[in-house]
């Protein structure tokens, strides 16, 4: 088993994210302390001071579990504690899913443009993975005539990423539902990377998820993104399918034991007043892509990709500057000021900006990239 990649975005922004003074790189809804949860909803953390650190409730606290079950509990299903798994973060939700599933001689078909990991860690684990390319006339959704002609007698899954990191592209229920059917019909199972969820902030309705979807639908999420709590370090597995969560916690015992007590317990209250989080996040998405979106207006030389309509992130095309990993890196190390460059997400050419950071970063960040866009000259 050789990883034979390196975690371009992750490798990027970990260089630069502590050093530099205005962060557009930033994927998460701008993260919040327990005194803003406390200003914001009245409804204090409180922590029991003689508690003893003992490794806590092995698979998550019966309570955290049922408030993230809570979150995909729909008219048609109802999810209990016992369709959950709790990981560290969303990255350890994928991580497990894969390591559960994949194996030499499986086929995987995943999206792209996406999170590297959704595709390189099913590598790691001997798949044979083959990358379903987004394209613009779908709306940057896949079609199901896409996924059916890269089907094989021996495809295991396919991995969706709803809403999409980097584009923001949101996959509707209808599409979701067509996808599912032809997937049940080939034995292929439909796992998807919701961690963005439930940012739809610019999409007509909520899609539902893919957990809610299908018996055998598995879905990742996470407090990072749309909580705003990335420090918590805390995600889940959710599915229908307790035979596949059973499996996947027998292989947890291998790498993760139980998370942090406190992370757990931090969970809990911010579930527990997750309605106005969630309000102020997806407004903070509205006033700060409003903002973005003037900025685009103006600058005519700029143009998003595509108009993001869920998540925090978008990409953009600059005309006159093509290498955009050496922009990217320019403008880290010669005005402090981050972005992703669309190299790392399988798209050169583009510059990932997250939108969802302090409305200071917004602005002064994208003051910069307009004088910088002037300024720099790309080597020929
Ligand atoms: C699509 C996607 N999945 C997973 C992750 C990992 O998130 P977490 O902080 O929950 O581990 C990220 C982080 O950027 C992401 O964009």
């Amino acid at each position: 088993m050789v990883l034979e990649e390196g975690f371009g975005v992750e490798e990027f922004t970990h260089k630069y994210e502590t050093k530099v003074d205005y962060n557009l790189a930033e994927a998460c809804c701008y993260s919040l302390s327990l005194n803003d949860v406390y200003k914001l909803t009245g409804e204090k953390f409180e922590i029991n001071n003689d508690s003893r650190f003992t490794y806590g409730a092995i698979d998550g606290t019966d309570n955290l579990r049922g408030l993230v079950a809570d979150l995909y509990s729909d008219e048609k299903v109802k999810f209990t504690k016992d369709n959950v798994l709790i990981t560290n973060g969303g990255i350890g939700a994928n991580f497990l899913v894969y390591y559960t599933l994949f194996g030499k001689g499986d086929h995987v078909i995943c999206v792209s443009p996406t999170y590297q990991q959704l595709f390189s860690v099913p590598k790691m684990f001997g798949a044979d993975v083959e990358l379903l390319r987004l394209q613009k006339e779908n709306g940057f959704v896949p079609s199901v005539e896409q996924f059916k002609k890269l089907i094989k007698p021996n495809t295991k899954a396919f991995i969706l990423n709803n809403p999409n990191n980097p584009i923001g592209s949101v996959m509707e229920t209808d599409l979701l539902e067509e996808i599912t059917k032809v997937a049940q019909e080939h034995g292929i199972t439909i796992i998807s990377d919701e961690v963005y969820r439930p940012l739809f902030h610019s999409s007509d309705r909520v899609p539902k998820s893919v957990a809610q979807l299908s018996f055998d639908g598995i879905s990742t999420g996470s407090m990072s993104k749309a909580f705003a709590f990335a420090g918590v370090r805390l995600g889940w597995i959710v599915s229908q399918n307790t035979d596949f969560l059973k499996a996947a916690r027998s292989k947890r015992h291998y790498n993760i034991i139980s998370i942090s007590m406190i992370d757990d317990q931090i969970s809990q209250y911010v579930l527990q007043n997750k309605k106005k989080i969630l309000q102020k996040n997806k407004q903070l998405c509205l006033k700060n892509l409003d903002y973005l979106s003037q900025w685009v207006k103006i600058n005519e030389k700029v143009e998003f990709l595509d108009f993001p309509k869920g998540g925090s992130v978008c990409l953009i095309k600059i005309d006159g500057i093509s290498d955009t990993q050496k922009f990217a890196t320019w403008l880290a190390e010669n005005k402090s000021f981050l972005v992703v460059p669309g190299e790392t997400f399988q798209c050169p050419g583009t510059l990932r900006l997250g939108y969802a950071n302090s409305e200071d970063d917004v602005a002064k960040g994208l003051e910069i990239l307009s004088k910088s866009i002037d300024e720099y000259k790309e080597e020929k």
